[in-house]
């Protein structure tokens, strides 16, 4: 095949690729198997492997292909970004159709669901998606293209149906599925990450991220609800140009409908209310908009938002129930959570039966207390809290809860750090912290064994078999047969999946062991600094805490860890059963960069900045996007932007592309 050639057959097969993305991702409704679209998917790889230069930016191939990314370059929206005037009450709407009443009469509105995302702009050259941006302070937002790239649902092709749309915008809302949202949170709760409190919380941060492979990873998806500057003469009302929208390949909110009456708009109001729990992703309101285009010129704007548009917001789905006892819940630890037992009452799509306390300064400063009558509401509509108590329903005779003094697990004695609101049950040994610890040991982001979750630890604790990670090597297939619902299949699988995890690396070991305020990411840095177990356990405070992006916190505990001596037997006994404690890493010898930290600003004549990044990462350096107090050189070139006057200010060294090349060449 002559490149001619293959240029046609790319052409085609992306056409056709992105119409089944259209089909699978838009419209929900694909009309082939995954394994034929994988087929032609592979098809397409293969022959952008062999003709490189025929790869564009909106080839399907390129949704994940990016880099990291060192910053968001900023974009300036125009037209602004508008926001919406918020309304709380039916009420509120009757005066918003009132004033708009003032100025005409006969009034369409087409109302929408509210999705609680993050707003977006989409720009299109030649019905090529060439830049996406977020809303910023609705003047000037990020250019985050490569993010929105990864969505599926984005097409970066428009199917060009009528020819209408070749060069625009469109705008939207980047969301998170209720699923995704969750799954995320379990995996962040894995690794030991913080969670996010909701979806949109999510969605947000996750268009933050600099490396696009894991905001692929995130799996964002967009609803597009808006074209700021209709292009064509025939986009005379919002229906039509949803239509439009539709036909041309992007995800529209699906149930938008048209009303002529304001208590029309009301009644629809209501119905979703409801219904909008059953939806796969959340709404927090409903938007309402004079559907005609010229109608809304005439009504114009206020600074901020449009008068043509409000949205009406539901009010948070409450629930009141009662506290049917408080559980004291002891993780892997030691840190004992309160938990309300409640009596199980519905509430936003699902059954509420337990409600997390978080601490015992919160259970105090509600003052929470057995038989309260309670309200409750969903955290981003996932998570159950108690909003407050009712106390004109509380009972005679309550008493105040008290945090235990024992653990309710082990009955040794409970401590509270000075700076910290848990408490803990300090007994290493206590059967819940064992427990919780394996459970850790096992996650998927840990030593992955299969086989070995929640209810699986628990029995083999409670039987006596495991008492550490160690234990777990040990075990006999003639013990495990004997356990309750263990067929031979069932205990084969375990022992494989636990011979399996020795080949794990080591920072998975590391982190496995779950030592405080160690995560995924600190046990990375860990292991890149120190490559095997026996130089890490012998280092000293001070050599930890000096890697960057691990503070004082990370150094004291990894260094408690191994002043322990049990902790030191465990890892002899692991080590013995041939667990990895070392990493092959082909260590660059050469990194005299190390730990500096640059800042690049300008033009530079001899590289690009991607080349000069790749040039101080290789010799150990790293480069940020803004200057502070710890950068160590901000590498000046031509046109410096503001991190100049910055790193003066901050009495940053400050050099030139000169000085650099002389830098890198001394030092190799
Ligand atoms: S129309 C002038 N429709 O809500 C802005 N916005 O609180 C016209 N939003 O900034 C926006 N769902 O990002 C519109 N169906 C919907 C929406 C929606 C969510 C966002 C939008 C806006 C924010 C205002």
């Amino acid at each position: 095949m002559n490149k001619a050639q293959a240029q046609k057959h790319i052409e085609r097969l992306r056409k056709e690729i992105n119409y089944h993305n259209y089909r699978y991702y838009v419209l929900n409704d694909p009309i082939i198997s995954d394994f034929e679209y994988d087929k032609i998917l592979k098809q397409l790889i293969e022959l952008e492997k062999n003709f490189p230069e025929l790869i564009t930016p909106d080839s399907p191939t390129q949704r994940v292909g990016g880099e990291p990314i060192k910053e968001f370059k900023s974009v300036i929206h125009s037209p602004q970004m508008l926001s919406l005037d918020n309304t709380y009450s039916y009420d509120e709407l009757r005066e918003f159709d009132n004033r708009i009443k003032k100025t005409v009469s006969n009034i369409n509105y087409i109302v929408e669901q509210k999705i609680d995302g993050v707003a977006v702009s989409l720009k299109y050259a030649d019905s090529k998606f060439v830049q996406g941006a977020t809303r910023g302070d609705g003047t000037t937002g990020d250019d985050v293209t490569v993010n929105l790239r990864t969505i599926k649902s984005i097409p970066l092709y428009i199917l060009q149906l009528d020819k209408l749309l070749k060069d625009f915008e469109v705008r939207g809302e980047v969301f998170l599925t209720k699923k995704q949202f969750a799954q995320l949170n379990q995996e962040r709760e894995e690794q030991g990450e913080s969670l996010f409190a909701n979806p949109r919380n999510a969605a947000a941060g996750s268009l933050k991220i600099l490396d696009p492979k894991i905001v692929a990873s995130r799996k964002l998806d967009i609803f597009i609800h808006t074209i700021p500057i209709p292009p064509a003469k025939k986009f005379t009302s919002d229906c039509r140009t949803l239509e439009v929208l539709k036909d041309t390949g992007f995800k529209i909110i699906p149930h938008s409908n048209l009303f002529n009456s304001i208590e029309k708009v009301i009644d629809y109001c209501t119905e979703w209310d409801e219904k909008r729990h059953e939806l796969p992703y959340e709404v927090d309101g409903m938007v309402v908009k004079v559907d005609d285009y010229a109608t809304r010129i005439r009504l114009g704007e206020t600074g901020k938002s449009p008068r043509w548009a409000v949205a009406y917001k539901y009010p948070p789905m409450q629930a009141t129930t009662k506290v049917l006892d408080v559980i004291f819940s002891v993780g892997r630890t030691g840190v004992v959570t309160p938990v309300a037992a409640m009596d199980p009452v519905f509430l936003s799509g699902s059954t509420i039966s337990h409600s997390t306390l978080h601490n015992f300064d919160e259970v105090a400063r509600k003052d929470i207390r057995i038989n309260d009558t309670v309200i409750i509401e969903k955290a981003g509509e996932v998570i159950p809290q108690v909003v407050k108590v009712i106390i004109e329903k509380r009972p005679k005779n309550t008493k105040k809860l008290r945090p235990p003094t024992k653990c309710p697990v082990c009955h040794s004695k409970i401590f509270r750090e000075a700076d910290e609101v848990a408490i803990r049950c300090i007994n290493v040994s206590c059967p819940a912290q064992i427990k919780g610890r394996l459970a850790h040991f096992s996650y998927r982001s840990a030593m992955d064994i299969n086989g070995l979750g929640f209810v699986m630890v628990d029995t083999l604790v409670e039987k006596g078999l495991v008492k550490d990670f160690a234990d777990l090597y040990f075990l006999k297939f003639k013990d495990l047969i004997k356990l309750e619902r263990m067929g031979e299949i069932s205990v084969q699988n375990l022992l494989d999946g636990i011979e399996k995890s020795k080949n794990q690396p080591y920072n998975r070991v590391l982190f496995a062991f779950g030592i405080r305020h160690i995560g995924i990411h600190a046990a990375h840095l860990l292991v890149s600094r120190f490559p095997s177990i026996d130089k890490l356990s012998k280092t000293t405070f001070d050599d930890i805490s000096c890697i960057r992006g691990i503070g004082p916190t990370v150094a004291e505990s990894v260094i408690n860890f191994f002043k322990d001596k049990e902790n030191r037997q465990l890892i002899d006994r692991l080590k013995m059963v041939g667990l990895r404690f070392s990493e092959d890493i082909t260590k660059k010898t050469d990194q005299p960069l190390i730990n500096k930290s640059f800042v690049l600003t300008g033009g530079l004549k001899n590289y690009t900045r991607e080349q000069a990044s790749e040039i101080i990462v290789n010799l150990g350096g790293n480069v940020s996007a803004s200057v502070s107090k710890k950068t160590d050189f901000v590498l000046t070139g031509t046109e410096p932007g503001t991190k100049f006057a910055k790193a003066k200010a901050l009495g940053v060294k400050i050099i030139s592309e000169d000085d650099f090349v002389k830098m890198i060449k001394i030092k190799k």
